[in-house]
Parts: C-alpha cells; sequence; structure tokens
C-alpha cells in the first residue's frame, strides 16, 4: 500500500520504516528540516536499537522515502498517518496543535481514497474533532479519519512494532478499517489479534492501558518503600507477585519513579479526560502526585546519604528517562539534579546514550564519556537509569576514583555484598537496610568529613 506518514520522530519513524520493511511504500515527512536532512544521510535524529539499519535497509530498495514538505507527493496515499507530538498542556489535557496543524496541512493534498489515520495518542473524541476539521476545509463529506494508536516502547521500539501483542483500530466507516486491516494484514495472518472497534474506544484503548501500566510501577514503588519499612525484600515480593500470571512480571521493579514521553503525559491526560466526562480517575490522579513526589524524595535521600551536601560532589549514572533509549522526556534526572546543585553539590554525570540531550537540559552538569572518569573524587554515585552496561561496573575501579563511599543504586542493578565487598556503602531501594550498610564510611571520606578536615589548622 502507499503510506503518508506525517511526523518522523521516535513513533512516525519507526512506523515509516517497519511498514516499509513489511513491503509498503512510505513516504515520511517532518516539518522539521534538518532532521530529515538527517535522516536522509543516515543519520537518525534519535537513538532506537535496530532502527538505523531498518532505515538504511528500506531507503536502499526505494520503499521508504523523506521529505519535509507536504503537497501533491501525498495525493496518491491510500493511508495518511498523523504521528505528530501531543504534549500536556498546563491543565494535564493535551495540546493538540500539532495535530490540527497537521491535519489543516494534509486535508487540501488528501487523494480521494485517502483515509487519515490518527497514530499520535490522543484524548477521546480526537478523531472525530479532526473528520469535522477536514470536511470543513476540504466541504468532502467522503474522508474518513481513524485511530490507529501506537503502543511500542523506546528502546524496544522495531521489536515492539514488529511482534506487537494486538492492534488496535479504532474506524467509525468501513472504508479506513478495511484499509487498516489490509495494510496490517501480514500481523493477522501470524496470529497477532486485531482489534477492530470504534475510534473513540481506540482513543480510550491507549489512555487507559498506560494508566494500568504507570499505576503498575506506581503500586510497586510503594510496595518498595513498605518493604524498607519492614526490613523485607522487594525483589522478592515482586518476583512472587509477578508470577502470578492474572498479574505478570512487568512493571514491577521499582525505580524513580516514571519518566518519559508517554506515562507521564498520558496519566495526566486520562485524568483531564475523567474531570472533562464528570469520572474522576482517582487512583490516577493520586498516582500522577505520587510519582512526582518520589522523585523529590529520592533527590532528599541523596542529601541526607551526604550528610553535609554544601560543596559534596555526586556522579550521576544514567540520566536518560530509561535505558535503550537517550530520550530526556520527564526523566527522574530532570527532577532530581536541580535539587542537588540548588543545595551546593557539584553534579557530574554519564550516559552512554542521552548525553546530548541531557547537557542541553542540565546545563550545570560536567559531562564525562567515561563513568570511571565520571567518579573521579565523588563523594556518592547515583545509578538513575538501568543501562545493562551499570551492571558489569568494575566496583574496583569506582571504589578507587571515588573520594567518598557511598553508591546509592535507584535502580537495584547490583547486589550489596559486591558493593560491600569494595569497601563501599551501599543503598538501593525496598531492599533490607541491613543488607544496605554494612560498613562504616571510609576514614575522611564523605563530605563532613572532609569538611571539617579541611576547617581544622594544619
Ligand atoms: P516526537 O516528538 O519524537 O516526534 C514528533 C515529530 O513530529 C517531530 O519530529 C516534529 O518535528 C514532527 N511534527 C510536528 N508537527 C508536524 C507537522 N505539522 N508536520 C510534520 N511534522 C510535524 O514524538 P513521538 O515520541 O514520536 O510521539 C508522537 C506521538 O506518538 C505522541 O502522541 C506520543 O504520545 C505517541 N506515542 C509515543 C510513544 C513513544 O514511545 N515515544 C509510544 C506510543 C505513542
Amino acid at each position: 500500500m502507499k503510506v503518508v506518514i506525517i511526523g518522523a520522530g521516535y513513533v512516525g519513524l519507526t512506523t515509516g520504516a517497519c511498514l516499509a520493511e513489511l513491503g509498503h511504500h512510505v513516504l515520511c515527512i517532518d516539518i522539521d528540516e534538518a532532521r530529515i536532512a538527517a535522516i536522509k544521510s543516515r543519520k537518525l535524529p534519535v537513538y532506537e536499537p535496530d532502527l538505523e539499519n531498518l532505515v538504511a535497509r528500506n531507503l536502499d530498495c526505494n520503499r521508504l522515502a523523506f521529505s519535509h514538505a507536504i503537497g501533491s507527493n501525498i495525493s496518491d496515499a491510500e493511508l495518511v498517518f498523523l504521528a505528530v507530538g501531543t504534549p500536556s498542556r498546563a491543565d494535564g489535557d493535551i495540546d493538540l496543535s500539532y495535530v490540527e496543524t497537521a491535519a489543516r496541512n494534509v486535508a487540501p493534498h488528501l487523494g480521494e481514497q485517502a483515509a487519515v489515520v490518527i497514530k499520535s495518542t490522543v484524548t477521546a473524541g480526537t478523531a472525530k474533532y479532526i473528520r469535522d476539521l477536514i470536511v470543513r476545509i476540504r466541504g468532502d463529506r467522503a474522508i474518513d479519519v481513524a485511530s490507529n494508536p501506537e503502543f511500542l516502547r523506546e528502546g524496544s521500539a522495531v521489536r515492539d512494532f514488529m511482534k506487537p501483542d494486538r492492534i488496535v483500530i479504532g474506524a467509525d466507516r468501513n472504508a479506513s478499517q478495511v484499509k487498516l486491516v489490509e495494510l496490517y494484514a501480514a500481523f493477522e495472518r501470524r496470529g497477532v489479534p486485531v482489534l477492530k472497534t470504534t475510534t473513540i474506544n481506540a482513543e480510550l484503548i491507549k489512555y487507559a492501558a498506560n494508566a494500568f501500566l504507570a499505576l503498575k510501577i506506581g503500586f510497586i514503588n510503594q510496595v518498595a518503600d513498605l518493604c524498607e519499612g519492614a526490613e523485607a525484600d522487594v525483589v522478592a515480593v515482586s518476583e512472587g507477585m509477578g508470577l502470578d500470571s492474572r498479574i505478570g512480571r512487568a512493571f514491577l521493579s521499582p525505580g524513580p519513579g516514571y519518566g518519559g514521553s508517554c506515562f507521564p503525559k498520558d496519566t495526566r491526560a486520562f485524568a483531564a479526560i475523567g474531570r472533562r466526562y464528570g469520572q474522576p480517575q482517582s487512583l490516577v490522579e493520586t498516582l500522577i502526585g505520587d510519582n512526582e513526589l518520589r522523585k523529590t524524595n529520592l533527590a532528599d535521600r541523596i542529601l541526607e546519604e551526604l550528610g553535609n551536601p554544601e560543596g559534596g560532589r555526586v556522579t550521576i549514572l544514567g540520566t536518560a528517562f530509561k535505558a535503550n533509549t537517550d530520550d530526556m522526556r520527564e526523566a527522574a534526572a530532570l527532577a532530581i539534579v536541580p535539587k542537588l546543585i540548588e543545595a551546593g553539590v557539584e553534579v557530574r554525570a554519564h550516559d552512554p546514550k542521552a548525553r546530548f540531550q541531557a547537557s542541553r537540559l542540565l546545563p550545570d552538569v560536567l559531562w564525562y564519556d567515561c563513568p570511571y572518569e565520571a567518579s573521579d573524587a565523588s563523594d556518592a554515585i547515583v545509578i538513575l537509569t538501568e543501562w545493562e552496561d551499570y551492571r558489569r561496573l568494575d566496583l574496583s575501579r569506582l571504589a578507587g576514583a571515588m573520594r567518598g563511599d557511598c553508591l546509592i543504586d535507584y535502580r537495584n542493578l547490583l547486589t550489596s555484598d559486591d558493593v560491600v565487598a569494595h569497601g563501599l556503602h551501599y543503598v538501593s531501594i525496598g531492599r533490607p537496610k541491613a543488607l544496605a550498610r554494612t560498613r562504616p564510611r571510609k576514614q575522611g571520606s564523605g563530605v563532613s568529613a572532609r569538611i571539617k578536615i579541611a576547617a581544622s589548622p594544619s
């Protein structure tokens, strides 16, 4: 099929490359000319495993093309996807202006047989609203707007797209439903469930699914806090819960609070939808506040570990909101690092992929290419992102580089025995304190000790 995708970000680019790989002819259009130029020269603006090869392969065989302009180049498309951003507004609802602009831009150029498909995550009723908008612009009632929400995760976007748990096709008319069923026929043949429903159901499925997953994260974070109080181990508790097939293991690892481009904004939007329809989503409303508070509390915990933070040095390992992505949107680091700096701490950081994005958002941080160099003379190291590389840290090298002895692992990547065996004080999440604090600080290490030494006359 001939497919156009408006927006070449994480979702648009992945969708375009994957649909091309399935044999469709895809044109991806983005208003950001620099982004399109970079993609054409095979330098992807986002880091996503396997995506670069997929884009290059499909560019080479002319199934995938890119442009920054919308015009007659879309008039033979059977499906025109809108995959532009839908950021949060101040009131928590989403800003639909990018979707609206994209719809206005495509409307005059749509072919008679084309259907518009909203891939962006949008609030309930958007497909109908966009259809009315396009009908007004074109004066043509035949045009159809469908909803096909995307469930891929950054970091495994290609795999998720190619091996989906399900495909949701929201269509209020037969024409667009038939086209979308044809587009995804290869998946249906492989046994992937294809749910055909209305546009408003599809829109709510996406939000309800993300809100539920975010609730799982919020829940296990609270269980982790309980485990700390009760001297239990959240790793064992979550394993025992996850083995129940009704619960499942996914999203049951405690951490520094969810972030990223989806969960924070989608939970806020879900809550806003509830308020709009007079059906408050109180579980999700509470979760939103708790999740933000968690990030602040974890920053306070670092400051507590430092004792006297003024003049201290902390190394952050991992700033991306999760592993295998360079995405910094609503990452925990953005809440935690400014609090440390405000308290007078010098912050150094390392991230295998997010340095470029993160350094613009956290300009007062000193960046390093190597985690050991970043840890030089640090009082505390804080693991914020679950990069595999950090599981395999050379702890002797790390301990040797530090002037303090505190390793704070907000992803539970390491084991207490290993860390403590290297003379470090280990703080993790939801695990018994007795395991975590087993050795006194090194003589003369830690910020309080250093300040005392500096202040005493020689
Ligand atoms: P993004 O910000 O990475 O990409 C959006 C792209 O759209 C940008 O490159 C921007 O230049 C382009 N754009 C904006 N207005 C345009 C216009 N009028 N014409 C052409 N291009 C335009 O956003 P991302 O992450 O790809 O998300 C897109 C949508 O998909 C959002 O609604 C998001 O909630 C949803 N989503 C995102 C997922 C993710 O993991 N990032 C997963 C599932 C859904």
